[in-house]
């Protein structure tokens, strides 16, 4: 037997990694501007992370969800600390397409109705629920599309979403805190007031998917933040587990949990809820979001006037931009050692460890210069 082979693969192997570091089989070290796709957050091999994986693994790995784990409490508590999202309640799972296929599930709960909107370009993730709300009908197979509850409506069109909503047959609309796989695309802070106050207006529920632009990444803990609005329900997977795999829902006080309404064997174990508080402590103690904001800018305005790039935009440490040499990522990784992600041909996205440090930031800009200038 073989991998089943999913993704077109550079042919490296990386075995070590060390703060916004790795290491491939021949000891090359690569800048990590790709965070292993905005799920390093902490930097590799953080030594508070892995010293409370490696003591909670010599004490105890798993015990089953039928039983009391104060880990789950200690997690909540950080997490509202963290986020300013009081008094909601979180349910633990295991990646980020769960965790919308949760919020949705809840969201038709807790409403009684069938549907939902998303937005042109959104991706939510590959499982059914999550699947159906994700604008690429080439991810979707026969079964995925047959039934689709979910209506798409153009980016930030208010008017159309009004007209949808008026229907009051939606149980939610789901939206991206940021589009990542899009390729970086900011809402409005404006048209996300705008979807506030619809989704009041009409009783839809609103879930904010900041599987990839939360925690802490934009310079605030949620990117939905920046606008001063908040979310019915909001999803999180990538960067609060650092490479452990954990999901969750951070979910309204409105919506009460009935028992057996959602279920899971490996969401909020014991190593997936210590992963998830090594990480936000570390994020508290170390100032990684406002580091975010520093080293973002720092690359924003670097980035600026450099010949050959294009439409470059972003917040905190979640930066897209088109360039002109559509080989500039590998010639990025090859010549200069560097490891960036894409979205679409010559679309550069950079989602590097919050640590990021300035001498990064400056080797980035500067290898992105000697490259196309
Ligand atoms: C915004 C967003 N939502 C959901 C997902 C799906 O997460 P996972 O791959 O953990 O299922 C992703 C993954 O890239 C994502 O970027």
């Amino acid at each position: 037997m073989k991998p089943f082979e999913v993704y077109q693969l550079y042919n490296i192997e990386i075995t070590r990694g060390s703060g916004t570091y790795v290491f491939d089989t021949e000891g090359r070290r690569y800048l990590d501007m790709y965070g292993g796709h905005a799920v390093i957050s902490v930097g590799h091999t953080h030594p508070h992370y892995t010293e409370a994986l490696g003591k909670q693994l010599g004490r105890l790995g798993f015990y089953s969800n039928s039983v009391r784990n104060s880990l789950q409490e200690k997690l909540s508590l950080k997490l509202e600390l963290i986020s300013g999202y009081d008094e909601y309640s979180f349910f633990m799972c295991n990646s980020g397409a769960e965790a919308n296929e949760n919020a949705i599930k809840l969201a038709s709960f807790h409403t009684g109705r069938r549907k939902i909107i998303a937005f042109e370009g959104a991706f939510h993730g590959r499982t059914s629920g999550a699947l159906a709300a994700t604008a690429n009908e080439s991810l979707s197979s026969p079964f995925n599309l047959a039934g689709r509850n979910c209506t798409f409506i153009k980016r930030w069109d208010a008017e159309t979403l009004e007209k949808e909503l008026s229907s009051g047959e939606y149980a939610a609309v789901i939206i991206e805190g940021i589009q990542g796989v899009a390729g970086i695309i900011m809402p409005p802070a404006e048209f996300m007031k705008e979807l506030r106050e619809l989704c009041n207006m009409t009783g839809t529920l609103l879930i904010l998917d900041e599987i990839q632009s939360g925690c802490g990444r934009t310079g605030k803990f949620f990117a939905h933040s920046h606008a001063g609005i908040k979310a019915d329900l909001v999803t999180v997977a990538k960067g609060l587990g650092n490479g452990f795999p954990i999901g969750g829902v951070l979910i309204s006080p409105e919506i009460k949990a009935v028992k057996g309404m959602l279920g899971t064997t490996f969401g909020g174990n014991h190593l997936a809820c210590t992963a998830a508080i090594a990480v936000l402590e570390i994020i508290g103690n170390e100032d990684l979001m406002q580091n975010a904001c520093r080293t973002g800018s720092m690359i924003l305005d670097g980035l600026i006037g450099i010949g050959g790039i294009s439409n470059l935009r972003g917040q905190g440490l979640m930066i897209g931009f088109e360039s002109e040499d559509p080989d500039l990522r590998s010639r990025l990784l090859f010549e200069k050692g560097i490891f960036t992600g894409a979205a679409g041909k010559g679309t550069i996205r950079l989602l590097p460890p919050l640590t990021l440090s300035t001498e990064d930031a400056e080797y980035f800009i500067a290898s992105v210069k000697s490259l196309l200038d």
